[in-house]
């Protein structure tokens, strides 16, 4: 095949494929057998292959099939989700009985169920349809998955039972069961990726997939154990979760009604081996008053009810030895310790190093080389040392003391006034700062650039080609394509993600910049305050400490990152390169046209593309959600709205505006 054919062919193929994903996901209506699909995206596939050149950012096989491209709406928790308070001792869970008792005047009953460990998920229904499903997000608003979760087959997307609320909320956790965890990681290694640390990261991981075909092959499942609403069925959770699991849910298995607090710690020491034969994850207890009135009158603090807590089984520990500690320099110049030890199996893995966080931390354990140490493994990949065992130490062997300079440039190291970690301050300079930058720059909870991961980025520094994020937009494909291990379509699949990656959204470019104390949260909450990086660098410390949660110690690093003529060099290259630094106003604005509605759009516009129509409409105060139902404002209909959605929206009584009525609307 001839170059010029080749394109005209790919070109045909874009188009037809993006059709039939459009009918398959939106329109829930193909006309193609899956197999017949798979040939198509097939020959697109060779045909990249053979042409790298032709391969286009936005091409299908980028990304496979998906109605949400883009990244996920926000959508809010109509009641906020809270955490739970927790705890490891028996005797807090008495406590918090004692504390109960005290309000109500009596000891009432309690339910026990086990703690899964998954991730939160809320399901809301309406007249017995699933409409949205939303993760915890930070507990007042979460990212709308609906179209993951409705791949998992225990949830129903119809509930069909008598007296069933036209309008309820259930929540549960979602999560992966061992079996599915481990066929994936196998997978996963059988095609040279990296395996998932634990069964919650898969889930978690997957759930946020934006394509539900894989999603669907993976095992997720499901507990709805908490169920809101105005009209329940019944005045106590025990009786409401019974119903539930009538209308179809996949409630608790395990859970039992407790008279009183003894019932309650019997139930705790009779789980604690028993939960291990169970096929999934599970690390605690969570107790909940059963009446409903009593949790009312319990009320809530601001993070957590007071009529539940969790109990957590102690993780699980071994005895082991110090052998030498690391050094490593992390993208800020923070200098974290490592220890290495002696092998030494806990909970079902090898484990060979152990984090050691400060130089605080090496002080209070006062531990010494050679030291037996007691290591623990909670929720993180990592184990930490917890204690040494002093008793048994070797004598003559000398204390571990923090180094003076940086382990990888020599610079002496600095440790401000309050804070436990020394860091490097050579910031320009420290190899590790550099590259560490950079591959934060690009990972996937920022800018998400595809093929380029850790190795990729230490090459290209290796190489000279790369010294700080804006190098990466002036990349060459021959200078990519020349390296060891890297073929033309490596090169152009880097050259692809970057592009893409310039029109990302503006909490995840700020957040990519790696400023000191600027985490995800944070970047979100000084996205929604700053419209754009011009207004967030002319910005003083009291401006941004009006935000909620910005203190004086973000501000301060906020103000001196933008200080610095490096990093603002940085940015006018960026920009350069195409990048724009502005993102919708998420928060409704009160004087915006489209404030307080919910929008859905559906179909495709002359004048606008899906992520554009959607930044209009937030612009303007509006909120766009995934799925008519009957908080729905008004729908945006483009050339080839859905059947189903203009019918639903028929029956709803829901208003369909074109696409040119919806410009007026906004001009307005
Ligand atoms: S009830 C307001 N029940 O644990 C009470 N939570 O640490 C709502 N979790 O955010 C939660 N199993 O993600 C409840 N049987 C169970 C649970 C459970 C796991 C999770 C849930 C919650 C977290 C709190």
């Amino acid at each position: 095949m001839k170059l010029a054919d080749a394109k005209k062919r790919a070109e045909e193929l874009r188009k037809t494929i993006n059709e039939h994903n459009h009918r398959y996901y939106v329109l829930n209506q193909p006309i193609i057998t899956d197999f017949e699909f798979d040939i198509l995206l097939n020959e697109l596939e060779t045909i990249e292959k053979n042409f790298p050149e032709l391969v286009t950012p936005d091409s299908p096989t980028m990304r496979v099939g998906s109605d949400l491209t883009e990244e996920f709406v926000q959508a809010e928790h109509t009641w906020p989700m809270l955490s739970l308070g927790n705890t490891y001792s028996a005797g807090e869970v008495a406590e918090f009985g004692e504390r109960v008792r005290k309000s109500l005047g009596y000891d009432p009953e309690y339910v026990c169920e086990l703690k899964y460990d998954g991730l939160s998920i809320s399901l809301t229904y309406e007249n017995g349809l699933l409409v949205r499903a939303v993760t915890r997000g930070d507990g007042t608003a979460g990212d709308d998955v609906t179209v993951n979760v409705k791949t998992i087959r225990s949830i129903p997307v119809r509930v069909r039972a008598e007296m069933v609320p036209s309008s309820f909320v259930i929540r549960g956790e979602i999560y992966l069961p061992r079996k599915g965890f481990d066929e994936m990681n196998a997978a996963r290694q059988a095609r040279g990726e990296p395996p998932f640390a634990n069964p919650r990261n898969a889930a978690a991981g997957t759930l946020k997939l934006l394509d539900p075909r894989i999603v669907a092959s993976r095992s997720l499942d499901c507990f709805l154990y908490y169920l809101l609403g105005d009209r329940l069925p019944a005045d106590n959770h025990f009786d409401n979760l019974k119903a539930a699991r009538q209308w179809g849910f996949r409630t608790p298995d395990v859970i039992q009604l407790c008279h009183g607090m003894d019932d309650v710690l019997s139930f705790i020491s009779a789980w604690e081996n028993e939960r291990k034969k169970l096929p999934y994850d599970t690390d605690g207890v969570v107790i909940k008053v059963n009446s409903l009135v009593a949790q009312q009158l319990l009320g809530n603090t601001a993070k957590s009810p007071r009529w539940a807590m969790a109990y957590k089984y102690a993780a699980e520990q071994a005895v082991t030895e110090l052998l030498s500690v690391d050094y490593q320099v992390g993208r800020t110049g923070n200098v974290t310790p490592v220890a290495n030890l002696r092998p030494v199996l806990l909970a079902g893995t090898t484990v060979k190093r152990a984090s050691l966080h400060n130089s605080s931390q090496i002080e209070l354990l006062g531990l010494h080389y050679g030291d037996s140490v007691i290591i623990e493994k909670g929720g993180e990949i990592i184990p930490k040392i917890v204690a040494v065992e002093t008793g048994r130490r070797v004598p003559d062997s000398g204390p571990v003391s923090f180094p003076e300079t940086c382990p990888e440039c020599n610079t002496p190291l600095v440790r401000n006034e309050g804070e436990a970690n020394h860091y490097c301050p050579n910031y320009l300079h420290c190899p590790p700062q550099i590259t560490g930058r950079i591959i934060h720059f690009v990972s996937r909870k920022a800018m998400d650039i595809e093929g380029l991961g850790e190795e990729t980025v230490e090459l290209l520094f290796s190489n000279g080609l790369i010294r700080n994020i804006a190098d990466l937009y002036d990349l060459k494909h021959e200078q990519l394509a020349g390296l060891e291990r890297m073929g033309n379509k490596s090169a152009s699949n880097i050259l692809a993600g970057l592009t893409s990656s310039l029109s990302a959204q503006w909490h995840k470019k700020l957040f990519a910049l790696g400023i000191r104390h600027v985490g995800e949260t944070v970047a979100r909450t000084l996205a929604t305050g700053f419209p754009d990086i011009d207004s967030l660098m002319n910005a003083t410390e009291e401006q941004l400490s009006e935000l909620p949660e910005i203190g004086p110690r973000i501000s301060a690093s906020v103000r001196e990152y933008f200080s610095d003529d490096e990093n603002i060099e940085i940015i006018r290259r960026l920009r350069a390169a195409g990048m724009s630094f502005e993102g919708p106003v998420r928060q409704a604005r009160a004087g915006g046209p489209l404030a307080g509605k919910n929008i859905v759009v559906s179909g495709t516009f002359e004048g606008f593309s899906r992520k554009g129509i959607k930044a209009a409409i937030e612009a303007a105060g509006g909120r766009v959600t995934a799925t008519v139902s009957g908080s729905t404002s008004f729908i945006v209909a483009g050339s080839d709205m859905g059947p189903s959605k203009r019918e639903k929206a028929m029956k709803l009584g829901v208003q369909i505006l074109t696409e040119e009525e919806f410009v007026k609307m906004i001009k307005e």
